[in-house]
């Protein structure tokens, strides 16, 4: 097949899934990752947001292994690997540290919240305690793999999120743990949205579901 041919035939489908979607996607949800120091890790947590339908991306990066510019980051082999492709569809800003992140959360109006297998800060819940839906804004935060999440940033937190644990291990690692945390805050802020975009009056649904994928070939 020719190139022109080949991209003349994806084209409708990819448009069409893509205005398929847009009414599913969370606004003013981020999700942040904190000094993460496996590229895969970064990947995953991309292709997560992604397929959530969380907004945004930001990695704190102190050790400036990211670039600037997510456009580079966008041609980043390892990334685009890692999170199939997902990092073409999705924002990603890079912060050199965990304040200019949450400056920059703040003076947008973001709340945010720190996920940890342990109890931290002045208020720690377990995930399906909580409502994510009392902020407008909502920055939720995911440690680094090693450390977890720093000290700084539980302080400058509303509260800490856990996943409940059950086995020996003490925690999960940070591609698991930010699908199961990503999965429950998406899930209750489509529902509070869509009372408000994709239902009427009635609380019936206008817009459709997009259709599950055909497994690419
Ligand atoms: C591999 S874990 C970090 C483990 C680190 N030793 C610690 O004690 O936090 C990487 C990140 O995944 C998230 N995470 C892992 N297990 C979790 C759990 N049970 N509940 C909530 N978040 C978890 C947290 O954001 C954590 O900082």
């Amino acid at each position: 097949m020719e190139p022109l041919e080949k991209e003349t035939k994806s084209k409708p489908s990819v448009r069409a899934r893509a205005d398929a979607i847009k009414p599913f996607r969370c606004k003013n949800l981020i999700a942040v990752i904190e000094n993460p120091t496996d590229v895969r890790n970064i990947g995953t947590v991309i292709r997560n947001v992604n397929a959530m339908g969380v907004e945004k991306v930001y990695v704190v990066d102190v050790r400036g292994d990211l670039p600037d510019d997510w456009q580079v980051l966008r041609d980043d082999k390892a990334v685009s690997k890692t999170s199939v492709s997902a990092v073409k569809w999705t924002i990603v800003k890079r912060f050199d540290n965990t304040d200019a992140c949450f400056d920059y959360l703040e003076a947008k109006g973001f709340v945010s919240i720190v996920t940890s297998p342990h109890v931290k800060g002045k208020t720690s819940i377990y995930l399906d305690e909580g409502d994510y839906t009392v902020h407008p804004k909502l920055a939720v935060w995911f440690g680094s793999e090693a450390i977890g999440i720093s000290d700084r940033a539980v302080e400058r937190s509303a509260m800490c999120v856990s996943i409940p644990m059950f086995g020996m291990i003490e925690s999960l690692n940070l591609g698991t743990s930010s699908g199961i945390v990503l999965y429950e805050v998406a899930k209750q802020r489509r529902a509070y949205q869509s009372r408000f975009t994709w239902r009427n009056q009635r609380g019936e649904r206008e817009t459709p579901l997009p259709t599950v994928m055909a497994p690419s070939k």
